[in-house]
Order: C-alpha cells, then structure tokens, then sequence
C-alpha cells in the first residue's frame, strides 16, 4: 500500500510545503505552517481513469440571466444591479463591520420579495440571530434558519430543494468537511467546505453568498485562492469610529470593479446613503489652508471628497509621513516631485494627510487635489471654497489625464462647485457659468493657489 503523504500549508498564503519550516517563503509569515496530512499519493492519482468529456456549442447552452434585485440599491449597485442566478459572492471584511447585519437585511429585503432564502449562521445561535432580526425589525416568517457548520450537510441539503434559494453561509471560516481531519479554519477546510458548497451553487442555481474574515492585513483569510473561486468579492470597509461603511466590489464576474455603495451603521441596522458626496463635504469649514476638494470615480460612480494636509516644522531626524486614507508611496513621490520642480521644500516638515469621512482613495487622479491641499498648507493660502481638483502627477512634474472628465465635472456642478482644477484638454462643459483652470505642469498649481492670496 502507498504511504499516505503529508503537507504543510501556510495559513496565510495557501503555499504548499513538503517540509515544516518556520517561515513561509512566499508571503514572510511566521508560524502559519500547519501540517495536513490529506493528501493523495501520488500513485493513487496517476492511477485514476478519466472519462471523456462531452463538449457543447455555445449557440446549445441556454442560461437564465434575470438578475434579482435586492431593493438596497446600493448594494445592487455594488453587484451590477442585482444578483445572477448561481452565481457566489464572498463579502470581506473587519470583525464588527457590519456583515451578519448587512446580509440579514439583505435575506429580510428578499424574502419579502417572494424569493427563498437560507441564512446559515456557524458563529451564532439561533436565540442571537433572532434578537438581532428583532432589532432590525425584520418580519419576515419565511426565512430560514440554521446554526450549522457542515458544509456537506448544508450541500445535500440545497441539492434536495425544489425551489431556487438564496444562501447565506456566516462564515466560510467556521465551516468545516468531516472527511478532512484539519480543524475549521485552515486553509485546507476552508478551501474544501467554500468548493463543495460553490458545486451544490452552481448545480441548483442557488445564489451563494459567503461571509469571509479577513487576515491582519486585511484579505480574505484563508488562500487567496478563495477569491478565485467565486464571481463576485465585495470587501466591507470602514473605520469603527465612524458611522459610514462601505461596501467596495474587489472583483466582479458581472459588473465593475470598485464600484461602492455608502452605508450608515444606525441603531436599526444599515442605512443606505444616497448622495455620499454631500456626506463627505458636510462638515466642511471656509478659509482653511490645507484643505483641497478631490472630483473623484469610484468604479462609475462620481464622488467629491475633502482632502485635509497639514504640514508642519518637523523636530525629528526623519520627518514623519502620517496618512489615513491614501498611499504612503504615493506622497512620497509627490513630495519629490514639488521639491523638484517646484522648489517647495518638504525634507524638514512633517506632513499629516488626511481623507475625511474615513473613505479610502485608490485613485491616481487624486494626485491634483493631495498637491493642492499640500501647497495650501505650506503657504498658509485657503484654495478657494468652490473650486474641486483632478488629474494624475508624473515625475517631471506633468499633469496627466485621467478617465471620465464629463462625470467629475457634473458631480461637481450638482453640488455648486464652480471652479474646476483639471489636467489641459479634459474641459466637458456642463454649463456656462463654470471656470476651467487647464494645468499642464505642476508649477501652475503653485501659482494658481499664491494668486488666490492676492484675491
Ligand atoms: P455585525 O453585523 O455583527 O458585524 P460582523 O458580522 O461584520 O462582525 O455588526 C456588529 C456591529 O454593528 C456591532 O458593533 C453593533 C453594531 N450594530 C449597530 O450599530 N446597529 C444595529 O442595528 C446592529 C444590528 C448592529
Ligand atoms: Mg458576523
């Protein structure tokens, strides 16, 4: 008989080691090895006989393709507007962000709507989901529910119903398959329980909603293989300090890539907001230097948001770089760039920057607006209250273009901004009263902000 192999698997990363080592070579984790003694020999394998497979046209395959809606419609935003029949999604995110109320609101919102739903819950009991259900006042006798943790008992289950159903597993992390010997949560577990459920998904077209944890680092813990898997990953941000969430799409089979619905954490659940820039911008105050309006695109959705910098005399060697909210490399490039070209000198200031309303910008388009506050606060000069910046900064200090100019600019005019900051040749007009700063090198940013003293 074959010796049953054994394998470590580092639980950070999903890398595959023969021998246990302390240190995962592929991801620099500590300790993450764990052994998994549920491999096939490898002469068990190549002894295996396959099956010749049947292949079809495409003009023969037939799909059902009417996305239901959820009636949160910023989360339908976030999905592409609605969820696809068979289809699996995985919503990331930090411990008390919001996940189990998000998705009992959702199976709430959708049972209503006639549709089944399952909300299976591993970390609660069932008296605990009840009392949350009564606080977010959800009615709905319908729905059903299960404190389970075995992925094949819930599989054969959804393979049984009649009926096409909506799932939601709360957490793939606490579910676990009996055949394997790793406890729940490993990396081999978690794998296996997400790829027998994700089968029974696609056989039944149930639509499958994961709830995954995340890693220090903030990934879906677990393999980043668990991210291949599914069509959709939706990560749910948002600081505890503050009341907004928000539910970004990482990866999407059937829509946009970083599309974002806004949320608020009420005493009765999620809210959803509709005009997150005017939330962004409340609580704005006049004449503060430092302070710059970014026309920004998160997936297709115009948002204006307001970047604060401050940048002070620093009394340390190295002068601290402290940022909540954007790309620490980023800055540094930036800072290099306005010490080269614009003779604006930052190697003894310290430099706090800061994206209000705890929002998270990925966007190189910031790259304007970040330089402006910056410029701001070092000259001591309020940019004026109604102008909004956009466009990318290159390393000879040469503003670039960025995409979709015509939906930064009717944000911006929706909400009585006036003045636009933008790269040269991206002018939409969106009506006549608006005025267009074309800007071509970064040295016309300085001298557009010092000419707003003189005003
Ligand atoms: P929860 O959905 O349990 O988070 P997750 O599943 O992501 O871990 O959310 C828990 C947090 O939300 C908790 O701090 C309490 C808060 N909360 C409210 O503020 N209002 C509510 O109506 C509910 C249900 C929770
Ligand atoms: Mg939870």
């Amino acid at each position: 008989m074959i010796k049953p192999k054994t394998q470590f698997i580092c639980q950070s990363c999903g890398s595959i080691y023969t021998r246990w080592i302390g240190k995962c070579e592929q991801c620099n984790q500590w300790n993450t090895l764990v052994e998994d003694n549920n491999v096939k020999p490898s002469g068990v394998l190549s002894k295996s006989k396959g099956k010749r497979v049947n292949f079809q046209k495409l003009n023969e395959v037939n799909y059902e393709y009417s996305r239901i809606k959820t009636n949160l419609n910023e989360l339908d935003r976030v999905i592409g507007g609605g969820f696809v029949p068979g289809s699996v999604t995985l919503i990331g995110g930090d411990p008390g962000i919001g996940k189990s109320t998000l998705l009992l609101q959702l199976v709430g919102y959708l049972s209503n709507q006639n549709q089944k739903c399952i909300y299976v819950s591993g970390e609660e009991s069932l008296s605990q989901i009840k009392m949350r259900a009564d606080r977010l006042d959800i009615k709905n006798h319908d729905i059903e529910f299960a404190s389970v943790t075995n992925a094949s008992d819930i599989s054969m289950t959804i393979n049984s119903e009649k009926q096409r159903c909506i799932l939601v597993i709360d957490s793939i992390q606490t579910m676990y398959l009996p055949q394997l010997d790793s406890s729940p949560g490993t990396v081999s577990q978690v794998r296996a329980s997400a790829h027998e459920l994700i089968l029974a998904a696609k056989k039944t077209n149930t639509i499958l909603i994961l709830i995954g944890h995340l890693t220090k680092d903030g990934a879906i813990a677990g393999p980043k293989v668990l991210e291949h898997m599914v069509d959709t990953v939706l990560y749910f941000e948002g600081d505890n300090n503050f009341q907004y969430r928000i539910l970004r799409s990482f990866k999407n089979r059937f829509g946009t890539n970083n599309e974002i619905g806004v949320f608020e954490m009420c005493n009765n659940g999620l809210k959803e907001i509709i005009n997150p820039s005017a939330l962004f911008l409340s609580d704005r105050q006049k004449n503060i230097p430092g302070t710059a309006i970014f026309a920004g695109l998160e997936g297709t959705r115009p948002i204006l948001v307001e970047i604060q910098a401050l940048v002070v005399h620093s009394k340390l060697g190295s002068p601290r770089r402290i940022i909540v909210g954007w790309d620490i490399s980023r800055l540094s490039m930036l800072c290099a760039v306005l010490e080269a070209r614009c003779k604006i000198h930052l190697s003894n200031m310290d430099i706090f920057l800061n994206v209000a309303g705890g929002i998270r910008l990925f966007e190189p388009a910031a790259d304007l607006a970040v330089a402006a506050a910056i410029i701001s606060s070092v000259k001591n000069i309020p940019i004026s209250f109604n102008s909004v910046f956009f466009g990318e900064i290159g390393l000879s200090g040469e503003i670039r273009k960025v995409s979709q100019p015509e939906l930064r600019i009717k944000e911006a005019s929706k909400l009585g901004f006036d003045i636009i900051n933008l790269p040269t040749k991206q002018k939409v007009i969106i009506n006549e009263d608006m005025s267009y700063n074309n800007l071509t090198v970064m040295s016309e940013l300085v001298d557009l902000i010092s000419k707003d003293n003189k005003n």
